[in-house]
């Protein structure tokens, strides 16, 4: 992988909704020290608000249907393949990946999820760290695997669940350090290798 040159790391994110952890990487990507240059945005959904990020930082960005999986995997490595992606980060990308794609593209994949892994893992998150009455909550950035949010963690931030917390306040404080650590992990990641 290029970076002792000076080389940015080509990047693709992978969205589905609001993309909102794509902005703040599209805005650290932008900055002189980021070791990441985004590429690609893919997302499952040609309506993904995020899209609206892609566009406006005249980032490539395409829409594919995970529905045919075999094809869908030659479609996307191939894009990845042209565009000499190294690295790929889901952020709220609400799709799984195949085995098969994970083993063929042989780079780090990373995901942000919004709960202290491994605990919460899957839907909801927020919902039922209130309904456990939990004292803490926050995200974690980890490697993607085969299995939904098990691969190894790279970074965890912990904050505190006050009791006036609900879903919707939970989850406006967990995604501000999303934001936080999702660059953070990235150059974690990327020193390491
Ligand atoms: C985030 O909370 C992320 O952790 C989860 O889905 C949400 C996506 O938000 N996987 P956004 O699209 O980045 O705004």
């Amino acid at each position: 992988m290029e970076k002792s040159n000076g080389k940015k790391i080509n990047t693709a994110v992978f969205i589905s909704g609001r993309g909102s952890n794509l902005n703040s990487l599209i805005k650290y990507s932008n900055k002189k020290n980021s070791p990441i240059k985004i590429k690609l945005v893919i997302s499952n959904n040609s309506k993904a608000k995020g899209l609206f990020y892609a566009k406006r930082a005249k980032i490539k960005s395409y829409v594919i249907n995970f529905k045919k999986n075999n094809i869908t995997d030659k479609e996307l490595l191939n894009k990845l393949l042209n565009n000499n992606i190294n690295l790929i980060c889901l952020a709220g990308f609400m799709k799984i990946l195949s085995k098969n794609f994970i083993k063929k593209f042989n780079k780090p994949i990373l995901n942000i999820h919004p709960s202290l892994l491994p605990k919460y893992k899957g839907l909801n998150t927020h919902k039922r760290v209130i309904k456990n009455n939990e004292r803490y909550s926050g995200a974690t950035v980890h490697l993607v695997s085969e299995k939904l949010d098990s691969g190894k963690i790279i970074l965890k931030k912990k904050i505190i669940v006050s009791k006036y917390d609900d879903e919707k306040t939970l989850a406006k404080k967990v995604l501000k350090v999303e934001h936080s650590i999702y660059p953070k992990a990235i150059k974690k990641i990327l020193f390491s290798l």
